[in-house]
């Protein structure tokens, strides 16, 4: 059977950083994140008789590294439901990856809907879809999820897995992302969560990690957005610091990342209410409100170091698609 999910990525309001166990990717700390409509990876799945090996093609690319995370989680899922045979899989970004957009996340989200249903499974739970995604890239827990997603960090493998806390239309926020370059990261997040530990600072968050994830929700169940903007921009320099304090060091951010967190706050000097997040990329993620979405657009269009706009909006958990790759 040949099946195509069209899964999004997601932006983290509190961030996933370090792992209690890398091998598991179960995290050091739960997260919350909002899927993005708009964005996606397409994926297609066909199991075929004639293959010897997996064919695996991204982004019209076959690059070793990626076709080798891929070829891991096929296997990882023909274990899990002990099924054999080999599969074509040809996968689409609409989006930029490996820049900090959580590219990971929406390809492995669709790519875990997309081979279980290949395999004609009809029965898994979004439960075990969420657990699959996690064991192939930690955003990707989220990711098999829709709206707003709180991944619980859980003590082993069979309870640490994502949920959505709020559907999609719970909270009309916007994302403006600005894209200030295209290059692939030179540190990849799976590389930084393992230096999470050698910051000194790492410990003074794991301390209060708890208490933000409480408040987040609260503020989210209020759509109250001054203290949840204000609470998430405090979350990325946070996260930010612990990159900067690691051993080694790692500085993700572009000079146009640090130009268009300087207009984010000018733009809330003017009264337009915009906030920003990073993850471990130098692209960023401004949340506002609908009625500043065109204020932020035109200010953060005229940074010269942007060079496009994407805009986003709560999204959908992974879906299928008729229209397929091959
Ligand atoms: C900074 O999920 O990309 O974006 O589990 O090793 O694949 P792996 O890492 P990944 O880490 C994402 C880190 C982050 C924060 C977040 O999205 O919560």
């Amino acid at each position: 059977m040949k099946t195509t999910f069209r899964a999004s990525p997601d932006v983290a309001l509190i961030k996933y950083w370090g792992k209690k166990d890398a091998a598991l990717r179960i995290p050091a700390n739960g997260s919350i994140s909002m899927v993005l409509a708009g964005l996606d990876t397409t994926t297609t799945v066909e199991f075929q008789d004639h293959l010897t090996a997996d064919d695996i093609m991204i982004q019209g690319e076959t690059k070793e590294i990626e076709v080798k995370r891929v070829r891991k989680h096929l296997d990882r899922i023909r274990q899990t439901f002990g099924k054999n045979g080999y599969a074509k899989v040809v996968s689409e970004n609409n989006f930029p990856k490996g820049t900090g957009l959580s590219s990971s996340g929406s390809g492995f989200a669709a790519l875990t809907y997309a081979a279980v249903a290949a395999l004609g499974l009809t029965d898994v739970s979004s439960q075990q879809m969420s657990i699959l995604g996690r064991l192939a890239s930690g955003t990707a827990c989220r990711c098999a999820c829709g709206g707003f997603v709180e991944w619980t960090e859980g003590r082993d493998n069979e309870t640490s897995y994502s949920q959505s806390i709020y559907p999609a239309d719970h909270w009309d926020l916007v994302d403006v992302i600005a894209i200030v370059s295209r290059d692939m990261k030179k540190t990849t997040s799976t590389e930084g969560h393992a230096l999470a530990e050698t910051s000194p600072f790492f410990a003074a968050r794991q301390a209060h990690i708890n208490g933000k994830l409480s408040v987040i929700k609260e503020y989210l169940a209020a759509k109250d957005f001054t203290p949840f903007g204000e609470l998430i921009e405090a979350e990325a320099l946070e996260f930010h610091s612990i990159l900067h304090t690691s051993n080694p060091s790692f500085i993700a951010w572009y000079p146009g990342t640090i130009d268009v967190m300087e207009r984010v706050r000018m733009l809330r000097k003017n009264g337009i209410e915009a906030y920003f997040t990073i993850n471990t990329g130098f692209n960023v993620h401004v949340l506002t409100l609908p009625q500043y979405q065109q204020q932020v657009a035109d200010t953060l269009q005229e940074s010269p170091f942007v060079s496009q706009l994407l805009t986003a909006k709560a999204g959908p958990k992974p879906n299928p698609v008729t229209t397929h790759l091959f």
